[in-house]
């Protein structure tokens, strides 16, 4: 087992009543992050609202205080006085991301053209993920660096004013990579060019052109290309985050899952790039209607779920990024599914807060679901779930949040042994649940 930190919150979950009604989740976490750093590029004051109120996103604004950004709450919103690109001040501490891997790749792009050396450290989940990724094209840039064996955390990042625009063929789908060196392209004279490997989600470039950031878009053999030519200076404005899907998908598959359940989830980010999910989900026989959709700087959309009898499917390995971060809670649907579920291409589940395809397929295995991993795919068979596990999170928050799922719709408890990793993403995750019908108790 890995050693949780004191204080650590287990929980265990026996069924649950049905789910219905109406259901508020937080706002995207992806979205959160990048609004404090355009924030605090930016020259003036911009208001951020329905930021998520989540430790991840909390180590980010923390990062950004210490780089030299102002922020103050202002009611339930943050008003951020920015510096400009090229202004970051030199943090006087370590820059603790906590567990959050978006915070801290994203903050190396900005390090990185700009003249001021920053350490970066984490939880011990964060300290063994791969930085290598980002710091390979930062370096290229002209940042310099020193880290743990294979790019891994605490590291020290040095950045320079006098940086070089570069062309990167990306080997991974990673949103956290391309949106890295978009952000050092911003202080960066000439052209960076990210050439992606698969089409991944485009916060970054949405928001870049939010803040008037002009980008360039093509393709290089099929695959997707955004330019920056810099320097560019992002504009101070205002960002309302919506709901993340990321975390809708945990009630969703829910109600899904349990009999007689019919909720409404308002407000949910529907950007094709992070609608894998539910697409998948549609493709496996649930009943999921979007309604009221409407575009709000994203597209977003009440979703009405209901009770679904689901049949098993293969998903695609071209879907992975616009689902990645949801194949526990799919797989949470897949063991109740009828048939076998197949979910190709899921290399990168092993580099996330947890190794994902391994904990899962081991967790399944001990809940008396019937599960293998075939290479990188995921294969699951839809059956009575036995339950009655203790699961590790491995301070990973989906995991957590994707074992309650599981602990609603078994036969027997499940326990999850530290529910409070939840918190990174999704504050008050088996309280909403409880609210909506889990059988809880601590
Ligand atoms: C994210 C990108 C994805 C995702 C992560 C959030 C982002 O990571 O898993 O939770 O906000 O850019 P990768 O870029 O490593 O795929």
């Amino acid at each position: 087992m890995t050693a949780q930190p004191s204080g650590a919150m287990p929980v265990r979950i026996h069924g649950s009543n049905p789910l219905i009604g109406d259901v508020d989740v937080p706002s995207d976490k992806s979205m959160s992050h990048r609004s404090f750093m355009l924030a605090t590029l930016a020259l003036g004051q911009s208001r951020i609202c329905q930021a998520l109120d989540a430790e991840d996103v909390a180590a980010t604004r923390n990062a950004m205080v210490a780089l030299g950004a102002d922020i103050q709450p202002d009611g339930d919103d943050w008003l951020v006085t920015g510096l400009g690109i090229g202004n970051l001040q030199q943090p006087d501490h370590v820059l603790d991301f906590g567990n959050a891997g978006t915070g801290s790749r994203l903050t190396m792009g900005l390090i990185a053209s700009s003249p001021i050396t920053a350490i970066f450290a984490g939880d011990a989940s964060l300290q063994s993920r791969p930085m290598g990724r980002v710091l390979g094209p930062l370096s290229r840039m002209g940042a310099t660096h020193m880290a743990r064996q294979n790019g891994r955390m605490p590291l020290a990042l040095q950045g320079t004013h006098e940086g070089l625009a570069l062309t990167h063929d990306l080997d991974v789908a990673s949103a956290q990579v391309k949106s890295a060196i978009l952000l050092a392209a911003l202080n960066v004279m000439g052209r960076t060019t990210v050439i992606e490997k698969a089409p991944t989600r485009d916060h970054t470039e949405k928001m870049l052109e939010g803040a008037g950031v002009v980008l360039e878009y093509g393709t290089h053999e099929d695959r997707p290309m955004v330019s920056l030519l810099g320097p560019q200076q992002p504009k101070a404005r205002d960002w309302t985050i919506p709901a993340d899907p990321s975390s809708a998908a945990f009630p969703m598959v829910a109600a899904l899952l349990v009999p007689g359940s019919d909720i409404i989830i308002h407000n949910v980010m529907m950007n094709p790039h992070r609608t894998g999910l539910i697409t998948t989900l549609l493709e496996m026989g649930a009943n999921i209607t979007i309604e009221s959709e409407r575009l709000e700087g994203e597209r977003i959309a009440n979703l009405r779920v209901r009770h679904s009898e689901l049949h098993a499917i293969e998903v695609p390995a071209s879907r992975a990024p616009s689902m990645i971060d949801e194949y526990p809670i799919l797989a949470v649907a897949a063991a109740h599914a009828q048939g076998e579920t197949v979910m190709r291409g899921l290399e990168e589940l092993r580099v996330k807060e947890s190794d994902r395809l391994q904990i899962v397929h081991d967790h399944f295995v001990q809940a008396g679901v019937h599960a293998r991993i075939e290479g990188d795919d995921l294969c699951v068979t839809g059956g009575d779930v036995v339950g009655g596990l203790t699961v590790d999170t491995h301070l990973d928050h989906r995991m957590a949040m994707s074992f309650f799922v599981l602990g609603m719709t078994a036969q027997q408890a499940v326990t999850i042994d530290d529910m409070r990793t939840a918190e990174t993403s999704f504050p008050g995750f088996a309280k909403l649940m409880g609210r909506l019908g889990a059988q809880v108790s601590t």
